[in-house]
């Protein structure tokens, strides 16, 4: 299914696309969550909202984040540098795990000793192997992410949720196949264990789920499609994607249509100094419009996942007025989901 950015009425696509497989259960009620895709689409801002929402409905969020840029300050409005967890606002959390740290708990995790670790991993010959050895700095990441998931406080999970922040579409692939390659090609003994864990984790729809974040424009959708299948072939479970910024299919609802596209064939109302900037940006929104839903349309035909549509917000600024709104526009869309896995 596919919900329109109002959550009320499906776009066209949704109708004419074929129904695709349910997401069983509501989608935040997994305990780890991957944000993927291409550079720039807005990852940290899907992983952000949905994080609100989650926290919203009472859930213990943690944010993790990859080496990211500090958005969260402007996204948050905090001060911090999230180098550990650290609190955004109620019931969520955040981190922006680095690799040296995520190595050091990573190493005391496999370890179950802080001083076994530095009598190891901190001595300068072994640093300087580790620092050779591919993604061992992504698998310690990931190892950290899993580690959260499984946190106890007073005999219950530290955190409900998890949402990893991942990093772009090539990297997100070779960081999730790293426990895989460690069971096929790693001896039995300490990295064996947690790679199991960590595999067992991932491939479990029930407990994680891949959140693919995209552009409807060509290149995004193109990668998406490309990432999905790579995602597939990990067999790696896949939710719905979240078709980012996309703009409104309509100025305003308002406007009477005729009179409008009468301005816009009008050379004289285009040639108005006052007039004819406004008619021409018109042009062009809505000129995107149209590209947007020819790729939402693409993504539904050639990718049977649900989709979960956010609008291109206009603001000046987008912090946690921004995202509260795309947690608003998440929230019914999310919750039609689930209501259509309770059906099938
Ligand atoms: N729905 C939206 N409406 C308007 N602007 C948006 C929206 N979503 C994201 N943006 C803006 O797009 C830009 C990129 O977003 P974001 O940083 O979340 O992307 P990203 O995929 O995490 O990027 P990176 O690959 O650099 O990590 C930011 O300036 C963000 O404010
Ligand atoms: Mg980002």
């Amino acid at each position: 299914m596919s919900v329109a950015p109002d959550a009320k009425s499906p776009t066209p696509a949704a109708a004419t696309a074929a129904k695709p497989d349910p997401i069983s259960g509501h989608l935040l009620s997994r305990r780890l969550l991957i944000v993927a895709g291409k550079g720039g689409v807005g990852r940290t801002t899907v992983a952000c909202a949905l994080a609100v929402l989650a926290a919203r409905l009472g859930k213990r969020v943690l944010l993790a984040q990859t080496r990211s840029k500090n958005r969260l300050r402007e996204l948050f409005g905090v001060e911090r540098d999230f180098s550990e967890v650290a609190p955004v606002r109620d019931n969520l959390w955040a981190v922006n795990m680095t690799p040296e740290s995520s190595l050091r708990e990573y190493g005391m995790m496999v370890m179950h000793s802080s001083f076994l670790y530095r009598q190891v991993f901190e001595r300068d010959v072994v640093r300087a192997f580790l620092r050779a050895v591919p993604g061992l700095y992504d698998y310690a990441m990931l190892g950290k992410t899993w580690f959260h998931t499984t946190e106890q406080v007073g005999g219950r999970p530290r955190f409900d949720l998890v949402i990893l922040d991942g990093p772009a579409t090539g990297h997100v692939l070779t960081l999730l196949r790293i426990p895989k390659v460690i069971l096929d090609t790693v001896p039995e003994g300490p990295l064996t264990g947690p790679a199991r864990d960590n595999w067992s984790l991932l491939t479990d729809p029930k407990r994680c789920l891949t959140v693919l974040t995209t552009l409807a424009e060509d290149l995004p959708v193109t990668e998406t499609l490309q990432l999905s299948r790579g995602l597939a072939e990990l067999g790696l479970p896949r939710g719905p994607i979240v078709v980012n910024r996309l703009y409104p299919p309509r100025l305003s609802s308002g406007l009477p249509k005729l009179g409008f596209d009468e301005l816009l064939r009008s050379d004289s109302a285009l040639a108005d100094p006052v007039l004819g900037p406004v008619l021409r940006a018109a042009r062009l929104h809505r000129h995107r419009a149209q590209l947007n839903e020819q790729h939402v349309q693409r993504l539904h035909r050639e990718l049977p996942l649900p989709q979960l549509h956010l609008p291109y917000l206009f603001g000046e600024s987008f912090g946690q007025a921004a995202l509260d709104e795309l947690a608003d526009r998440l929230e019914g869309q999310v919750e039609a989901l689930a209501a259509a896995s309770r059906l099938s």
